[in-house]
């Protein structure tokens, strides 16, 4: 038998446990690479051949530090697939295989991924409607736009995410001065068309350019709502067959397409106009947050990241495993309590309580739709009434 090979996981956040576990259950080398503040960290430890640590600020790390310990790494231990846990680490990753080649997303496809300008001019190019755009480039460009594209307008930060730093902007004059506040940091930013309307995702896995699995949702309040109006946050299942469920499947395998997905998962949300277009919000090469993973078993019974590891693994010999069309839905909020009475939430359909402190996270699933539907009305009614806290908005993303 030839030797196991070897894979490198960088996680810079604490995420991707069942990845982890995954990946050692198909014979390979497993390798982390994280942060020095997550030492302690309840990581999977039986299923990690090695751990590395990079020094952090808040979580974040030099790409230098990271080329130059992994590239120490691999003069003794040859390197086969890189793969990135968390959205933060998707450029360090892509930057370490384009260093050490190992094969996989390169600089190029990465930037698709984490770069809201380049995705919505990629977005665009294939023909799927975005919002209206600019870069912050040039201020006769944004002038122009201003007049041609009415407002409100999002600025918007190219490289955030959790609806951090997104500042809207109702007037032209208000324009200005935002950009002075930014000050060198502004060409970070993406002026965009604020759309009206209510936001969904599409969650997916991809095996060798093929979207293989895809389950689409719809979010209860814009998550942007629910970062800056300190609302509830939750999400379900839309009906299997629906219109918009057949025309979201649509425009996520053609997203997925155009940005040039290889394998793994895929988080991508897109916006519903009032004249029912959906326009193209943001995709990634990742899991969804935010337990969306839960929502997306408790309704298919499929592990994202379990299903990644062995996408990353198989490849071409990959099959889905046989998966289940249930509907389910999902709701988090900060809570009052410090540990909040979840048996509160006694209906049978509840299928998960995420104990978290100063957290309410329920899961609830059913064969029916309009069941889903119901039980997350009175959640959230719920939460509203006994639980609900709400907190400021941090300066950076916080998991
Ligand atoms: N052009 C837009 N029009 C209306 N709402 C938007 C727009 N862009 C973003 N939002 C709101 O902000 C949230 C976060 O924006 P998004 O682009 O998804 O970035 P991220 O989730 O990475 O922070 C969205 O879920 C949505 O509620
Ligand atoms: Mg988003």
């Amino acid at each position: 038998m030839s030797a196991p090979k070897t894979i490198l996981c960088l996680a810079s956040f604490e995420k991707g446990h069942a990845f982890l576990r995954e990946a050692k259950r198909q014979g390979w080398t497993v390798y982390l690479l994280t942060s020095k503040s997550l030492e302690h960290a309840p990581w999977p430890r039986e299923s990690l051949d090695d751990i590395f640590y990079i020094p952090d600020q808040d979580k974040e790390w030099k790409l230098d530090d990271a080329l130059l310990g992994v590239s120490f790494l691999a003069r003794r231990h040859r390197i086969d697939r890189i793969v990135a846990l968390d959205d933060y680490d998707v450029e360090t990753a892509a930057a370490l295989r384009e260093h050490l080649r190992v094969p996989g997303m390169g600089d190029t496809t990465a930037r698709y991924f984490r770069d809201k300008l380049a995705m919505r001019v990629r977005a665009k190019e294939a023909g799927i409607p975005v919002p209206e755009f600019a870069p912050v480039i040039n201020y006769d460009d944004l002038r122009e736009y201003m007049r041609t594209v009415p407002g409100p307008w999002l600025l918007k930060p190219r490289f955030e995410a959790s609806a951090l730093g997104i500042k809207k902007i109702r007037r032209e004059e208000d324009l200005w001065p935002a950009l002075d506040a930014l000050g060198d940091d502004q060409s970070y930013y993406v002026f965009e068309r604020f759309v009206e309307g209510a936001v969904y995702h599409v969650d997916s896995i991809i095996s060798e350019r093929q979207v293989v699995f895809a389950i689409a949702c719809r979010y209860g309040a814009p998550p942007m709502q629910v970062a800056h109006g300190g609302g509830i946050f939750s999400s379900r299942v839309l009906e299997y067959g629906s219109d918009d469920e057949q025309k979201l499947l649509a425009a996520n395998a053609t997203v997925l397409q155009a940005m040039g997905h290889v394998r793994g998962a895929s988080h991508t949300e897109f916006i519903k106009s009032a004249d029912g277009t959906f326009h193209f919000l943001e995709t990634s090469a990742r899991v969804g947050g935010a337990n969306i993973m839960d929502l997306v078993e408790a309704a298919s019974g499929l592990n994202l990241w379990a299903e990644w590891a062995k996408v990353e693994t198989q490849e071409a010999a990959y099959r889905l495993p046989a998966v289940r069309r249930d509907y389910a839905g999902l709701l988090v909020s900060l809570a009052r309590q410090e540990w909040p009475d979840l048996q509160a939430f006694d209906d049978p359909e509840v299928v998960l309580r995420i104990p978290k402190k100063y957290h309410v996270g329920l899961v609830w699933k059913s064969d029916s739709v309009a069941r889903v539907e119901e039980l997350q009305r009175k959640y959230i009614e719920k939460v509203q009434a006994d639980y609900h806290a709400s907190a400021p908005l941090p300066a950076k993303a916080t998991e």
